[in-house]
């Protein structure tokens, strides 16, 4: 019988992970994956130690079409190096000398039961956009740098790839920055802004858009 819900390997790891992700913003990325990935693709920029990895590619799992492609230089973000707000020692490599969350990524994904369904991609979102050439993606899960250029370039970059109907989500929306930055923010604010994308609903912090398909009447226009 086909499954139709997350295994309990894959939920158990997942929360299990180190991350910053509620089980609630989880289990709605594992639905969206679920959804989109019969389409193309998905692809999520920030890995981390893969907790929303997990999530994502274990709705490609169940639908067994397409895979996850995972974006991440695994030396973590600003607010993640040593002395910082998000800093977590067990994350240092002492013989490097800076943080390395590849082999968390790797162990977990393994213990989920996920290797086939995850693409690890070991580079910066800029570096590897600009190579990125016809792959088309069902779905763009934003969570890796927090500053504006971050934000706005993971945006820019990988955003021209979702087809249409496919959805982009962005981690972190928090309307007050006080509350935790606020260049994710500003990026779904930007893309509610054009015509190009519905907003679809907001999970936790996570906000959900759409892209219209093309030649569809927008809001504004209906
Ligand atoms: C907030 S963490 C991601 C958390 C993860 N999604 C989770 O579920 O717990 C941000 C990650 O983005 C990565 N990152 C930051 N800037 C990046 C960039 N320009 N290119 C690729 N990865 C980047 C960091 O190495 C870090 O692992």
């Amino acid at each position: 019988m086909a499954e139709s819900t997350i295994s309990l390997k894959a939920r158990e790891t997942a929360l299990r992970a180190k991350g910053f992700l509620t089980e609630a913003e989880g289990m709605m990325l594992f639905e969206m994956a679920r959804w989109s990935s019969q389409h193309a693709p998905c692809l999520e920029v920030g890995s981390y130690c893969g907790k929303s990895t997990i999530f994502l590619a274990e709705g490609c799992r169940l639908t067994g079409r397409n895979p996850l492609f995972c974006i991440d230089h695994h030396r973590g973000s600003e607010e993640q190096q040593p002395g910082e707000l998000f800093y977590d020692a067990d994350l240092f490599d002492d013989q490097l000398q800076c943080i390395d969350t590849l082999p968390h990524f790797r162990r977990n994904i393994n213990q989920a039961g996920l290797e086939e369904w995850v693409i690890p991609v070991i580079a910066k979102s800029k570096q590897i956009g600009k190579y990125w050439a016809k792959q088309d993606l069902s779905l763009v899960f934003i969570d890796g740098g927090h500053s504006e250029e971050d934000a706005f370039g993971d945006y820019h970059t990988w955003t021209p790839h979702i087809i249409s109907g496919g959805y982009l989500c962005i981690h972190d929306i928090f309307p007050d920055p006080a509350d935790g930055g606020s260049a994710p923010y500003l990026v779904l604010l930007h893309a509610q802004e054009s015509s190009e994308w519905e907003h679809v609903r907001q999970v936790d912090t996570l906000g959900i858009l759409r892209k219209r398909n093309h030649g569809q009447q927008t809001n504004q226009n209906r």
